[in-house]
């Protein structure tokens, strides 16, 4: 029977939304857990791992799950970003997290928006280096709203699907 891990990393939020709405769509032997509070994996046969996109990558921690991944396990990314969904800035994090888990099966990845505090863009929209994303991340403000928590709910039902087959 099939044991499914929903990890995930949120400092505001939104990817924890994200990652509850995945919880609450996937049936049988299911568990939720912020990825700090993460021992081991070796036990689950399908793990969704989640994050915030940070500097155009993977919070730390993340990698650092990433990088604990057992060979041939299989895996479905998600993360959230302030940046436009499908502008390469937003996919960047993904591809880096695939090629950090690559000894995994990654059968399949989400992404979307997520609102991000003022207190971040205030900040990070004075480095040079976030200033294309910080400028986009003003209308990043509504989300994840239903419709990305419908998309998320279908990722989780085709990831599901793919696990089995
Ligand atoms: C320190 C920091 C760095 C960030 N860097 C990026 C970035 O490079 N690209 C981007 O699209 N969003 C960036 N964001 C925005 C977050 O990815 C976005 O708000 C996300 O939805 C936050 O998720 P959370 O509430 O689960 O923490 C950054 C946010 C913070 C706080």
């Amino acid at each position: 029977m099939s044991k499914i891990l929903i990890a995930y990393f949120s400092l505001t939020g939104n990817t924890k939304r994200i990652a509850e709405a995945i919880h609450d769509t996937v049936e049988g032997d299911k568990t939720i857990k912020p990825v700090d509070d993460i021992q081991e994996v070796d036990g689950y046969t399908l793990i969704f791992i989640g994050f915030p996109v940070h500097s155009h990558s993977v919070p730390f921690n993340i990698e650092s799950l990433l990088n604990r991944i057992p060979a041939g396990k299989k895996i479905a990314l998600f993360s959230t970003h302030g940046s436009i969904t499908g502008s390469h800035l937003s996919q960047e994090a993904l591809e880096h997290a695939a090629v950090t888990a690559s000894t995994a099966k990654v059968l399949g990845t989400f992404s979307c928006r997520g609102k991000v505090s003022s207190e971040a863009l205030e900040v990070l929209s004075k480095s040079p280096e976030h200033k294309l994303w910080a400028e986009m991340a003003a209308s990043a403000q509504t989300h994840p709203d239903e419709a990305d928590l419908e998309d998320a709910r279908a990722f989780a039902r085709r990831i599901v699907i793919l696990n089995v087959q």
